[in-house]
């Protein structure tokens, strides 16, 4: 990461009222409802973190990781479990947390999984959604903010597991 200069993209500020507006959003959303919000590790931590925390209704937690199979630069399209969730979401309601959306592989995956578990209902959020780089349709349904292009690290988001602590996020320049 040495090569590359840190620009902040989005500063702390601005993504604490991304987050508070979300929340706000979430929290009508499913009021009065039976909710159990699932982070998607590792990249989703500080944010579900600020989320949950920002919102005024009660929900369960939890956590999945998944993997991609390939190399990290060429993804393969193969994702599978490699911790998955607790809680069993038969008839209820679920929000899955994301860092970030990319190829939609990753989600696409997931959802068709937990589909088949017969949620009541199944929404995404994700910090940061890259719409133009998909490689499969994937929609989310609460956007932090719609990125165009640069690789992006901070606030959970890293680059070979560095960077994840930084409490903005920046964007890598050469
Ligand atoms: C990132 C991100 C998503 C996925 C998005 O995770 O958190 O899970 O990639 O990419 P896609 O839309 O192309 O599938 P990563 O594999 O980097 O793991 P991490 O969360 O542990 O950083």
């Amino acid at each position: 990461m040495e090569r590359y200069r840190k620009k902040v993209l989005y500063s702390r500020d601005v993504i604490d009222e991304r987050v508070k507006a979300l929340a706000g959003q979430v929290s009508r959303d499913f009021s009065g409802k039976d909710l159990i919000v699932v982070g998607v590790l590792k990249g989703s931590f500080m944010f579900m973190a600020d989320l949950i925390r920002a919102m005024t209704i009660p929900c369960t937690i939890d956590f999945i990781r998944l993997a991609s199979y390939g190399s990290a630069t060429v993804t393969s399209g193969k994702v599978r479990i490699t911790k998955d969730i607790e809680t069993p979401i038969t008839g209820r309601d679920v929000l899955i947390v994301e860092d970030i959306i990319d190829t939609g592989l990753t989600l696409a995956f997931l959802k068709e999984k937990l589909l088949e578990r017969n949620p009541r209902s199944l929404k995404f959020c994700t910090l940061i959604d890259k719409k133009h780089r998909r490689k499969v349709e994937f929609h989310s349904d609460y956007v932090g903010f719609d990125l165009d292009q640069g690789f992006v690290v901070g606030y959970g988001l890293d680059f070979d597991e560095k960077a994840r602590y930084l409490p903005d996020v920046y964007v890598l320049e050469e």
